[in-house]
């Protein structure tokens, strides 16, 4: 007896985020046995992303291993093309998924296009409205929004760029952020930090975490930034930067703060040590997308390093602040949330403003009714 062939998805992922916000939707997906559901590796991160596989014990089925040290966009763009185009013929799936505003996802969904493949993007509609801020993410992100047939919006206001931008809001859906249901899957009590540099913290000093890593940041405003550390680095603060492995931002990271005594660079961080590092910190600096959805849900206080954020509702909600890469305006904002309470508390407030954790449970009963007509 010929069996029935199962309806194929394919979750692609790109950099690290990727796999914490798609890997929450991939174990959802395998638990309905009607659907046969694969992971997609185009490999444009490895060490990051091969650490975050780890932590949600994932595997993928298919690995383009795409990363090249320093590779331009346009390179790796054409290699995207090329691999993934021609993987995409052999695999014939029903659904591809890809999520946010990389290379990845851009080039993915434009391979979806001409192979007429039905494509779902996820943590659609974020918008800045500034073509160069985050560059190249706003434009990527447009390319996955026109491309898709199915848009999985985090908040209200995403939804609402869609619609604005014409995309007919029959294919839209809010479903929250599934980076929500990451954390909730992943946070536990007493967590043992795995990274042994992280042994060195001490209980009762304020402690501010650091992130960075877009391209338009790279020269004179990661500069700012670093020069804004080196002024922190005093006795009654500890600093904690896990840094990125982009060597447009290890390089000048490494130069000029190794060997400051309160600040302790570190590898990027497991995403469970890295969580555990939010819940204890105080407050952080960073200019992460994903960073600036999470920091929320425990409370924290973020310094936004950018101009501009496609992620307004944390603004909104008082409890992030757009400071951008200047040393003046980011050591003042330091120095209020380090020495001023009142301030402190205004921004310290727990919010679920990204989702409630059940994005992926939503995803999929979406896709099974549009697909299967069964839910
Ligand atoms: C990429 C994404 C960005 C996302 C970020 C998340 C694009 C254009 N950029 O930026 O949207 O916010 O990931 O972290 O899609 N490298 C390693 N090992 C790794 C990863 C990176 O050595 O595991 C180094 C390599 O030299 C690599 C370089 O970092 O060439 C840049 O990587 P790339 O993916 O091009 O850009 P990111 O700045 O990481
Ligand atoms: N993260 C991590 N280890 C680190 C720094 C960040 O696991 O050392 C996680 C973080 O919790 C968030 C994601 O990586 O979920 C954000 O990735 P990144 O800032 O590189 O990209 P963006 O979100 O800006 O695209």
């Amino acid at each position: 007896m010929k069996l029935k062939r199962r309806f194929k998805v394919l979750i692609v992922i790109g950099p690290r985020p990727e796999v914490i916000k798609l890997a929450p939707i991939f174990l959802e997906f395998r638990k309905h046995k009607e659907l046969n559901t694969e992971i997609l590796l185009t490999g444009q991160h490895r060490q990051l992303t091969d650490q975050a596989m780890k932590d949600f014990g994932l595997k993928a089925k298919y690995d383009l291993n795409l990363m090249k040290k320093g590779q331009g966009l346009e390179e790796l763009s054409a290699r995207i093309f090329l691999k993934f185009g021609t993987i995409l013929k052999r695999i014939k799936p029903d659904l591809v998924i890809a999520e946010g505003d990389t290379t990845t996802t851009a080039i993915c969904s434009i391979c979806c296009y001409y192979q007429k493949i039905p494509f779902a993007h996820v943590e659609a509609g974020l918008r800045s409205f500034d073509k160069f801020q985050p560059f190249p993410e706003e434009i990527n992100r447009m390319i996955a929004d026109i491309i898709a047939d199915l848009h999985f919006a985090p908040t209200n206001d995403a939804r609402e760029n869609l619609i604005a931008s014409g995309i007919d809001g029959k294919g839209i859906f809010v479903t929250g952020n599934t980076v929500i249901d990451s954390l909730l899957l992943l946070s536990k009590k007493n967590h043992k930090f795995r990274d042994t540099n992280l042994n060195s913290i001490k209980e009762g000093k304020p402690l501010i975490l650091v992130t960075m890593h877009r391209r338009e940041s790279f020269g004179r405003p990661i500069k700012e930034v670093i020069a804004a550390l080196k002024e922190l680095n005093k006795e009654d603060v500890q600093i904690v930067y896990p840094v990125h492995l982009n060597p447009n931002v290890k390089g000048p990271v490494y130069k000029s703060l190794s060997g400051c005594k309160n600040i302790i660079l570190t590898d990027p961080l497991n995403y469970l040590d890295f969580i555990n590092l939010m819940k204890k910190c105080s407050f952080i600096l960073t200019d992460s997308g994903g960073v600036q959805e999470e920091a929320p849900t425990f409370g924290k206080p973020i310094l936004v390093l950018r101009n501009v954020t496609e992620r307004p509702e944390g603004v909104k909600a008082g409890i992030a602040k757009l400071v951008g890469t200047n040393r003046r305006k980011i050591l003042r904002f330091s120095n209020l949330l380090l020495n001023n309470k009142k301030f402190y508390s205004s921004m310290a407030k727990k919010k679920g403003l990204y989702g409630a954790g059940d994005a992926s449970k939503k995803i999929v009963k979406i896709v099974k009714t549009r697909f299967l007509n069964s839910n």
